[in-house]
């Protein structure tokens, strides 16, 4: 399965889910999960997160491998996300900050 990992926190763009063929994304206050159970693995995600912070879970970056069981835990919690909707107005000030799993709304 693919995960979303630190760099949505507060970005939270959602381009990814529009291409998501099985409705795997579900939505928190400022970030976005996928349900692994749920993720056929097509890697069309990917390639649309501005934000470039999707993975697949045996390519997780260094110090992103813990958001594999983040993504399963929130996937549980959030209800699903179909459809692109803004991004929070300062998403393009978040890009690439470091440490933003502090800022994690559940
Ligand atoms: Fe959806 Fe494909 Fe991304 Fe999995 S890899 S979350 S199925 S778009
Ligand atoms: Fe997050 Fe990127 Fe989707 S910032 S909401 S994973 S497009």
């Amino acid at each position: 399965a693919f995960v979303v990992t630190e760099n949505c926190i507060k970005c939270k763009y959602t381009d990814c889910v529009a291409v998501c063929p099985v409705d795997a994304f579900h939505e928190g206050p400022n970030f976005l999960a996928i349900d692994p159970e749920i993720c056929i693995d097509c890697d069309l995600c990917t390639p649309e997160c501005p934000a470039e912070a999707i993975f697949q879970e045996d390519a997780l970056p260094e110090g992103m491998e813990h958001f594999r069981e983040l993504n399963i835990n929130l996937a549980q919690l959030w209800p699903v996300i179909t459809e692109v909707i803004p991004a929070p107005t300062d998403a393009d000030e978040w890009d690439g900050v470091p440490d933003k799993e502090q800022y994690l709304l559940i």
